[in-house]
């Protein structure tokens, strides 16, 4: 997909998802509540998670009708919701201890920590109620999928995904992991719900769980969202705060083990691109043409070679 048209992609979905996002995060909530869940979730962040939902949700098709782009956006939506929320908790002081996110001061620099605690909570409850409307509200979502969605999301989030991974990040500061066992932390913690974003979006189109398809879309999730990870950990010793929008040099600074720690600047950048030529080797197999997969496949790229 050529740079341009990839630009004009993305920039027609994030005004989709960030108005959508600003309908369905209420300024109304009591005492002060909604002030902080909506500095928590609007205006920042890349959108790469509602990205790579839309962009599954087209390659599977789920665009050709109003329900399945919808469901879409909502997943988009939901997604960013849980993300948001788990970064409100990540800087929080009982965790990494930030002051900086997406450029501002974090959400408990600028409302106090038992707000920020109950704006994360807020936005994680938000996230499904998006995922599940009344039969009334809007194209319609078959009961079906918001089941099949929730769930996925809600897998991605837990002891199995981000929760679990948090908690492992947590318990392993000061320590040297081997390879699987960080490994295993980095696709908790972020890859699990970066490819639960490519598999809503796939099952939004309706792909079956036996397809090849739906295989072949998990499989680049799984590689992207650990690659994700890994660039992550690489941009924190590379680049400034100012250009990261949080605090550069964190990971060292806590002692916590990275791939950087473990492999080296180089050794951690070539994972990467191991796993870039992984996810685009899925796409390649998934059996969807290269024209409906052109959005994942730049998005990985743009995830791989991105600055921040
Ligand atoms: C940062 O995620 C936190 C991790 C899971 C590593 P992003 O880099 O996607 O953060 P935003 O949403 O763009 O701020
Ligand atoms: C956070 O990982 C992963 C989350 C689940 C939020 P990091 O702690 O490395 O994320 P940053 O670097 O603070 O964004
Ligand atoms: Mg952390
Ligand atoms: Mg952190
Ligand atoms: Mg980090």
């Amino acid at each position: 997909m050529p740079p341009d048209v990839f630009k004009d992609w993305s920039a027609q979905v994030l005004a989709r998802v960030e108005s959508a996002l600003s309908d369905w995060v209420p300024d109304s909530a009591p005492a002060g509540l909604g002030d902080a869940m909506r500095y928590g979730v609007l205006d920042g962040g890349k959108r790469l998670r509602a990205l790579l939902v839309q962009a599954a949700a087209e390659a599977a098709g789920a665009c050709a009708t109003p329900a399945g782009a919808e469901a879409a956006l909502r997943a988009a939506c939901a997604v960013e919701l849980i993300h948001a929320y788990s970064l409100v908790h990540d800087d929080m002081p009982c965790m990494d201890n930030d002051v900086l996110r997406r450029g501002k001061p974090t959400v408990h620099v600028q409302f106090g920590e038992a707000q920020a605690m109950l704006a994360g909570d807020a936005m994680q409850a938000l996230a499904f109620e998006v995922l599940t409307p009344d039969a009334g509200e809007g194209a319609g979502v078959a009961p079906a999928l918001q089941a099949r969605l929730c769930r996925l999301l809600a897998r991605a989030s837990g002891q199995a995904g981000m929760a679990g991974g948090q908690a492992i990040d947590l318990a392993s500061v000061g320590q040297s992991l081997d390879e699987a066992t960080l490994r295993d932390m980095h696709q908790r913690k972020t890859g699990a719900l970066l490819r639960a974003s490519v598999q809503m979006g796939a099952a939004c189109g309706g792909l079956a769980p036996d397809s090849s398809a739906w295989q072949a879309l998990t499989d680049y999730g799984h590689a992207m969202g650990l690659a994700f990870q890994i660039v992550d950990d690489v941009l924190d010793t590379t680049q400034g705060s100012e250009v990261l929008g949080k605090t550069a040099g964190k990971d060292a600074d806590a002692n916590k083990p990275t791939y950087v720690s473990l492999l080296g600047l180089q050794g951690a950048r070539d994972e990467a691109a191991g796993l870039l030529q992984q996810s685009l080797a899925a796409l390649a197999r998934s059996g969807l043409s290269t024209q409906a997969t052109a959005a994942l496949a730049a998005l990985a790229e743009r995830i791989v070679h991105r600055d921040h």
